[in-house]
């Protein structure tokens, strides 16, 4: 079956897509004349708010066309910084275009607590259904940009369920398996299979 990802991050449409197709799906990038929408992002503290703006302002977009009865996902993530108060959080997008990763590694300077967390809330739309996952990855910022590999803050994130290296350094596996994504995919995946109502 497939799902079309409402996202302008290519990036997450391939790990979902990753993630997903072991389970039967196949996720592509919800485009519309060739162009990822342009959604209006609503001025919130939530992820799960923005996830649930988002998938209320895909379905009145394919209200009435073709792609009406398409299962559609939307995701908002980010990186919640202990000692900063959660921040990046809902403005990590915005942050990781300005001040990127090193500007994160700097602010960290002088702080003991390096500890943070990624974030994912998914919302799935499918046969007039909604499936909602929460995803956490705790782990800490590093103190140097390392690996190459994923997007984002991946260079400076170090989880805690790995053994030290940045979600940078892993590969696509590696990083599947302990990330935010991951997790908020795999209970939407779980609710669609063992409804609980
Ligand atoms: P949004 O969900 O499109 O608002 O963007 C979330 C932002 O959080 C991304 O642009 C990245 O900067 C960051 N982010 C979210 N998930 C990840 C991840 O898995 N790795 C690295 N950065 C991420």
């Amino acid at each position: 079956m497939k799902i079309l990802f409402i996202t302008g991050n290519k990036n997450k449409v391939d790990e979902a897509n990753d993630i997903l197709s072991k389970l039967g799906y196949r996720v592509e990038q919800f485009l519309l004349d060739g162009q990822t929408p342009n959604f209006i992002e609503p001025q919130s503290s939530s992820i799960a708010e923005v996830s649930e703006f988002k998938i209320q302002q895909a379905l009145e977009l394919i209200s009435g066309t073709t792609l009406e009865n398409h299962a559609l996902l939307v995701e908002d993530s980010g990186l919640f910084i202990e000692s900063l108060n959660g921040f990046p959080g809902v403005y990590s997008s915005y942050v990781s275009e300005t001040i990127g990763n090193q500007g994160i590694i700097d602010i960290l300077a002088n702080k003991s607590n390096r500890n943070a967390e990624f974030r994912a809330y998914s919302i799935l739309y499918k046969d007039g259904k909604y499936y909602h996952g929460l995803g956490i990855c705790s782990g800490r910022i590093s103190f140097q940009i390392k690996g190459l590999n994923g997007f984002g803050f991946d260079p400076i994130f170090i989880p805690k369920s790995g053994d030290g290296r940045t979600f940078a350094e892993m590969n696509e596996e590696e990083k599947e398996s302990k990330s935010h994504r991951g997790e908020s995919l795999k209970i939407i995946c779980e609710e669609i299979n063992h409804p609980s109502k």
